[in-house]
């Protein structure tokens, strides 16, 4: 009889009371065959998975749970586009858009999605599609928010050069601010608004984009039609603003916004770097759709990556999740991660509709390496919980003194978690720096480092187009699969709305100047605010 979820969790709890108290830095001590099991390849990405404090028996008990739900066959279904996202009854077929998965007619019609895209770009690129005072644009003034901002604004920020023919600027938030940066030395008669909105309803992005009308009819004396472009799956809502057909570019209901980036949504990235470099970043993510598809769960990156997760999570109760990038190009990654993961795995019930036994997604924060390691590493390697952390690093690019000293810092943190300070090296090293005993003794309990905090570093030869694709898709992977290890629906979002929904009626209060139904808090931070605006 095959073994049930919640024998398989039975198996793992088991196996972590036997290795209680052990440390990764034993395991690695001891089990002579774990190099070679927790260092996997994929897509030529190197994962390191040896610093985790699970030993070879924890990750063959957790290989337990992968095929007790079935992930062989989850990640098939995802593949040939089935509908997995079962709320909504839609498919969620990301892989499709690059060219990965098998299925083969949404991977056609992604395909001459995306050559249109690409062929516009490239005519913004040389200036062959002008502005409507037949000027070259110079400029796009990309608005959108969540799914259709977080990821084109990462791919930019990491691929783009200075030198671009056209600068993007991003537009989110509807903070008059925001728009007040974004627009800042622009002329409207160089520049294009594209508008991304796959539901074309987001309040933000609505009233950003009424906003950059205005703003580009007040600075145009022609008509603002060359000026508008949008990425949508609601091209009738697209043309009631007046786009034309052939500056409407679809995205379909089958795509999560947080996994559209591959897609037309990414215009204007195309549109900065161009077409090559922008068909290396979906090179990059389909040969990982190929390791996730072909490659057996142990050898699985993405797998073992969420098998990790899960252990940290659900059998040790580690709220947090860290991710820290040693490259000032994936400066952004963390934001990027934050919804992908927390949007798709911030859930409380199952696909079933009933309570989760564990706790679902982690909190997941980080920032870049270096500042990172004078910001928040203090919490990582001596506060009392312990954070799993995801380091990212390259090997090659740039000035080799500079590469060296970053590989040596990342290299370094991962070291000190991994094997801490004891009490009696801190006295050895303060007896070294020739302080007195008894002020060495009542010093060294504060520079003790418990060390066996678990971390996976993911080392790549260079950054470039190829290998961040690569680690975006193993991130879409790693997501899909925890939320199979979980039984949860990770491709809807239903907890945003209510938000959105009191955020609508509160703005319509104000426009009228009435105080509906609110609880007593909420009203008085009303009269408040109306304090301040002197209303
Ligand atoms: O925050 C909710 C959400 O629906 C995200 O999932 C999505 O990425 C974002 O809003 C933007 O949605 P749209 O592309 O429809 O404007």
């Amino acid at each position: 009889m095959a073994t049930t979820r919640e024998q398989a969790v039975e198996a793992i709890r088991a196996q972590a009371e036997r290795d209680a108290g052990r440390s990764a830095l034993d395991f690695l001590t001891t089990e002579e065959r774990r190099l070679e099991q927790c260092l996997l390849e994929g897509a030529g990405l190197t994962f390191d998975f040896s610093k985790h404090d699970i030993s070879l028996d924890g990750f063959a008990a957790l290989l337990g749970l992968a095929a007790a739900v079935g992930i062989e066959n989850a990640i098939a279904a995802l593949g040939r586009g089935d509908i997995v996202n079962l709320t909504e009854g839609r498919a969620a077929q990301h892989m499709a858009l690059r060219g990965g998965g098998k299925d083969e007619v949404r991977k056609a019609q992604s395909k001459a999605e995306l050559d249109r895209a690409l062929d516009f770009a490239g005519e913004l690129r040389s200036g062959t599609f002008t502005s409507s005072t037949n000027e070259a644009f110079t400029h796009i003034l990309h608005i959108g928010i969540g799914g259709s901002d977080l990821g084109p604004r990462l791919v930019h920020d990491a691929l783009s050069s200075p030198h671009a023919p056209v600068d993007v600027r991003f537009l989110s938030s509807v903070d008059p601010d925001a728009f007040e940066r974004a627009t800042s030395g622009l002329d409207p008669a160089t520049t294009l608004v594209f508008i991304v909105s796959k539901s074309f309803s987001t309040p933000e992005t609505s009233l950003n984009t009424r906003t950059a009308i205005s703003w580009l009819e007040a600075g145009l004396e022609g008509g603002i039609g060359r000026h508008l472009v949008a990425a949508t799956s609601r091209p009738d809502a697209a043309r009631a603003l007046g786009i034309s057909d052939d500056r409407i570019f679809e995205v379909w209901d089958w795509v999560g916004g947080r996994y559209s980036l591959w897609s037309c949504v990414s215009l204007s990235v195309m549109a900065a770097i161009g077409r090559e470099e922008f068909e290396r970043l979906l090179a990059g993510a389909r040969r990982m759709d190929e390791h996730f598809l072909q490659a057996r769960t142990s050898a699985n990156a993405p797998v073992v990556a969420a098998l990790t997760a899960w252990w940290h999570r659900a059998i040790h109760g580690r709220q947090s999740w860290a991710v820290v990038p040693y490259a000032t190009h994936l400066r952004l990654f963390p934001g990027w991660l934050k919804q992908l993961s927390m949007e798709s795995l911030g859930k409380s019930v199952t696909i079933g509709g009933e309570p989760l036994a564990v706790p679902a997604g982690p909190v997941v924060f980080g920032g870049e390496g270096p500042d990172g390691q004078h910001a928040f590493f203090q919490l990582l390697h001596q506060g009392r919980e312990a954070i799993p952390v995801d380091i990212i690093a390259f090997a090659c690019g740039g000035e080799r003194r500079h590469r060296n000293a970053l590989l040596a810092n990342a290299v370094a943190q991962a070291e000190a978690l991994l094997s801490g300070r004891s009490e009696a090296a801190a006295l050895a090293e303060l007896a070294a720096k020739g302080m007195d005993d008894e002020q060495a003794r009542a010093l060294a309990s504060h520079m003790v480092m418990p060390g066996g905090r678990s971390s996976t570093f993911i080392l790549g030869q260079e950054l470039d187009a190829e290998s961040l694709g690569a680690l975006l898709a193993f991130y879409e992977h790693q997501t899909f699969v925890l939320s199979v290890l979980l039984g949860i629906n990770a491709f809807d979002q239903f907890g945003v709305e209510l938000g959105k929904q009191l955020a609508e009626k509160l703005e319509r209060e104000w426009m009228a100047g009435e105080v509906g139904q609110h609880d007593a808090s909420t009203k008085a931070l009303i009269r408040q605010i109306r304090h301040y605006q002197g209303g």
